[in-house]
């Protein structure tokens, strides 16, 4: 009997326990203290692989259908949407379920223990601004833990968890604000340090904007058109164009939805665009991303090239590019760290708006605030920071752990193997 504290993120996933009143974080595959959030349904092995394996098996070019991102679902009517997998009619919440029953079995086989409950993060917001559709994902969450094999499950909010595992970081009467920018959402939770080893939370805020949105705003930027987003189709009858619509590349760029992308209507619709394409060359790519299947592959190109450029000029990597060999062997697409920069700053103004709007309901100045804690793998982007630092022109700046913060304090707050 003891409840296990997981970080369920739309990119990454962890769990942990605490021993001793340290956070353990429980390595869920290999050495690993994070596992990627993606599942992998392999048509040849027929088995479900998750996490690294799952992402290793759709790179090396194994048959099957790949999903990452499934966390953005919830709160949606894709989640209940059945199809065939394996022999088995699932929905997405039996997809979700099945990978928390998998972190459950490993956690439970790292620690000789029986988890019967979890302790696991939400953002502040799912969905932002709709109320009954953030709710429903909730339930959607809560629903598939109870598949998993969980009796019960509490929740909390993932810079909550954060805070709890950062409060050290703060000095007795301080104010700090985490500002967690994950792969789905950007959260944030305002709170003073007590002195006394405790918290008091004061606020927290979050939106549905992170680092998925990064990639699919340079997708769209600078992949997408190579696919023929943009370019002139002819009318079927007379000399007029339109623009090719945008909904197909839309959801290739938005790591969710690649997995319904697959199916014959796409197909049939990418072949009409192909037939009265003004640049056929280009359609003809978007054509062989869809039998090939190479949606998620490009996803990660764009996202390995995100990283890239926003490294801080190491040798090598002076003319960061996007590695579209999948495409064509050899070939690259630039992206030039200033043009990221510009193409991002308009999400990172957003994320700004909102890290301020937590002071606010607050009450409080930004002047007021103290320490930011940064966490979540967005975090690390430049955009990000430089807005932060604009906004909270007092505040010093101090980096928790970017992957693991908020599983430290679930797992803190899960407690250990001496709860019943
Ligand atoms: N070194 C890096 N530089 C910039 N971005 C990074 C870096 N490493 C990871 N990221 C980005 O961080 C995001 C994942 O961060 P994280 O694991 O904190 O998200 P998550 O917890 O899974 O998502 P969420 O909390 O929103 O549900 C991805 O978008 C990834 O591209
Ligand atoms: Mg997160």
């Amino acid at each position: 009997m003891a409840t296990l504290g997981i970080d369920f993120g739309t990119s990454n996933t962890a769990a942990g326990i605490a021993v001793d009143g340290a956070p353990r974080l429980i390595p869920l595959e290999a050495e690993a203290q994070t596992l990627p959030t993606a599942v992998f349904f392999d048509f040849e092995a027929r088995e479900m692989r998750i996490g690294a394996a799952a992402s290793d098996a759709l790179l090396a070019g194994a048959e099957g259908r790949y999903m990452r991102g499934l966390k953005s679902l919830l709160g949606t009517r894709l989640m209940r949407e059945r199809r065939v997998l394996l022999g088995e009619r699932l929905d997405f919440i039996d997809i979700v379920a099945r990978f928390l029953a998998r972190v459950k079995t490993q956690a439970e086989a790292a620690t000789g223990l029986h988890f019967d409950r979890a302790l696991s993060g939400r953002p502040v917001r799912f969905h932002s601004a709709d109320d009954a559709r953030d709710a429903q994902a909730l339930t959607d969450l809560r629903e598939a833990y109870g598949r998993a094999g969980f009796d019960h499950v509490d929740f909390m909010n993932e810079p909550e968890a954060a805070a709890i595992a950062n409060r050290a970081a703060l000095r007795p009467g301080d104010l700090g604000l985490v500002i967690d920018i994950g792969g789905g959402t950007s959260d944030f939770t305002l709170f003073r340090q007590r002195g006394n080893d405790e918290i008091d939370i004061l606020e927290s805020h979050g939106i549905r904007l992170g680092g998925t949105d990064f990639d699919r705003s340079l997708s769209i930027g600078r992949v997408m058109p190579q696919l023929g987003m943009g370019s002139e189709i002819r009318h079927a009858f007379g000399g007029d164009t339109h623009i090719a619509p945008n909904a197909i590349f839309n959801d290739l760029a938005t790591w969710a939805k690649i997995p319904f992308l697959y199916g014959p209507e796409t197909r049939k619709a990418a072949a009409e665009l192909h037939k009265f394409a003004e640049h056929p060359k280009r359609l003809a790519r978007l054509i062989k991303v869809l039998d090939e299947e190479l949606g998620h592959d490009l996803a990660f190109a764009v996202e390995a090239g995100k990283i890239r450029a926003n490294g801080a000029g190491e040798a090598g990597d002076a003319d960061p590019v996007i590695d579209v060999s999948m495409l064509k062997p050899r070939a690259t697409l630039p992206l030039p760290r200033d043009w990221m920069r510009k193409r991002l700053s308009k999400l990172a103004v957003q994320m700004g708006d909102a890290a301020e709007a937590t002071a606010q309901k607050a009450g409080l100045a930004p002047e007021a605030v103290d320490r930011l804690i940064f966490v979540g793998g967005s975090s690390l982007m430049a955009v990000v920071e430089e807005e932060m630092r604009a906004r909270f022109p007092r505040a010093e700046l101090h980096r928790g752990a970017a992957l693991t913060a908020i599983v430290e304090g679930l797992a803190l707050r899960a407690g250990g193997d001496e709860r019943g």
